[in-house]
């Protein structure tokens, strides 16, 4: 069931975040940039219905009252292969908004050594307590980097993924209005810090002529003083991720090391599997030759059904106004699951539990750890938290192998610099 706009009364960021700066950052309501809608009386009692028919069912399969359609499915992609682990290279980065670590597991695969990590909210800061309990993670109040006076901290690299809710096209799109734009943070960083480079991430939203002068003015030329900055974006499946998925990044190198620099260039090509969800035509071009990334299906281990497609873009179960099991990006992504026959609502914790709840219309149901295998996270890395809070993490995260090879591309600029 859709349930139309026109239903859905929504409050103004300044408001809400007053409402929500309540010092204790969960991701439920409190956390400071979660807009939630206020629904009318109508939409609410249809989500109520939805959910409570959605419980029963879900409880019934639970029970045994219906029969798994097949064995749990044994994944064929191994994200592990696409950022094989690499040798310490003496550099040491700095995470800012971490989230559940795509940048951050990204640079560690390339062999930089971790300073530590600041992050918000506690769900995604134990999610990397849990992966590397040996590295330095500041959470809460103490990771809030509005609140960090970097001037000691020592770093070579900063990686950043500000929020992206200001720009996302699943957001309202307030851009530096919406009181969640952290880049000036960020870029308060850069300067009391000053590293050899940084990298900062965000959704490809942010190259729309809407926000041009807005990444010029705000982003672009406060950084350029003091480093030559370089703007791209990447699609992950460029990279062997078997999803949709384009990031842009800023690189930036301290002025005066004579770097040279080089976005990464694709390793997987992908552009038989574009399904409907189709990505700029440079991308495309981009991706022609190299190895073959894997569609959805075959990424998850499902059987042959004829068509297999990147799968849609993962939407965070925390970037829309209301918290969901749903990685659900759009309408036409409805349709590409659909040809997928896997069903993108109700993720289930584990792949046992998704097996025994079968979807209405037969398709596979998603897990955790097969949206995180999506995004290019290697089973290993497990996250913390509610279904909703996993994967509002994995749709939030830089897919960790794209992650990778822009550590590797800084790695090799630094590595070059006079
Ligand atoms: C786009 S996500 C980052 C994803 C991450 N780069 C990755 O690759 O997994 C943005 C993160 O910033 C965090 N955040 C928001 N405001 C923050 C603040 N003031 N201090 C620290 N973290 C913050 C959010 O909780 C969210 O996890």
């Amino acid at each position: 069931m859709l349930i139309s706009d026109s239903t859905v009364q929504t409050v103004t960021p300044k408001r809400k975040r007053k409402e929500n700066n309540l010092g204790h950052y969960g991701l439920g309501t409190d956390a400071p940039w979660y807009q939630p809608q206020e629904l009318s009386k109508s939409a609410r009692s249809a989500f109520s219905e939805i959910a409570r028919r959605s419980a029963e069912a879900k409880r019934r399969a639970l029970e045994g009252c219906s029969e798994p359609k097949h064995e749990i499915n044994v994944p064929r992609l191994h994200p592990d292969t696409l950022m094989p682990q690499l040798r310490g290279n003496g550099l040491r980065s700095l995470s800012l908004f971490s989230g559940g670590g795509g940048l951050d597991l990204g640079f560690d695969r390339a062999g930089f050594e971790h300073v530590a990590s600041y992050e918000i909210v506690t769900d995604a800061a134990a999610t990397l307590s849990a992966n590397r309990p040996h590295w330095k993670v500041e959470s809460g109040d103490r990771g809030d980097v509005t609140r960090i006076d970097w001037r000691k901290v020592k770093a070579d690299v900063i990686h950043a993924g500000p929020p992206c809710q200001p720009f996302s096209s699943a957001g309202r799109q307030l851009g530096h209005e919406d009181e969640r734009n952290l880049f000036p943070e960020f870029i308060r960083a850069v300067r009391e810090i000053k590293p050899l480079a940084f990298v900062a991430e965000n959704v490809r939203a942010l190259l729309n002529g809407k926000f041009s002068q807005f990444v010029q003015e705000q982003i672009v030329q406060p950084l350029s003083r003091d480093y030559s900055v370089h703007v791209f974006d990447l699609n992950a499946a460029s990279f062997g991720v078997p999803q949709v998925r384009t990031r842009v990044f800023f690189v930036g190198f301290r002025r005066g090391l004579k770097t040279e620099y080089c976005p990464p260039s694709p390793t997987y090509s992908f552009e038989y599997l574009l399904g409907d969800e189709v990505p700029p035509m440079a991308e495309v071009m981009k991706g022609i030759a190299f190895e073959r990334c894997m569609g959805a299906r075959q990424a998850l281990g499902l059987p042959d059904i004829g068509f297999d497609a990147l799968a849609p873009t993962l939407r965070s179960g925390l970037t829309g106004p209301r918290h969901t099991t749903s990685i659900l990006s759009s309408v036409s992504a409805l349709k590409l699951w659909n040809r997928l026959e896997i069903w993108p609502n109700g993720v289930a914790a584990s792949r046992e539990a998704a097996r025994r709840f079968v979807p209405d219309n037969g398709h596979f149901r998603l897990s955790v750890p097969d949206c995180a295998l999506l995004q290019g996270f290697p089973e290993s890395w497990k996250f913390s938290g509610a279904v909703y809070k996993s994967i509002g993490q994995i749709g939030n995260s830089v897919a960790p192998p794209m992650a990778y090879q822009v550590a590797l591309s800084i790695l090799r600029a630094l590595s070059s610099a006079a």
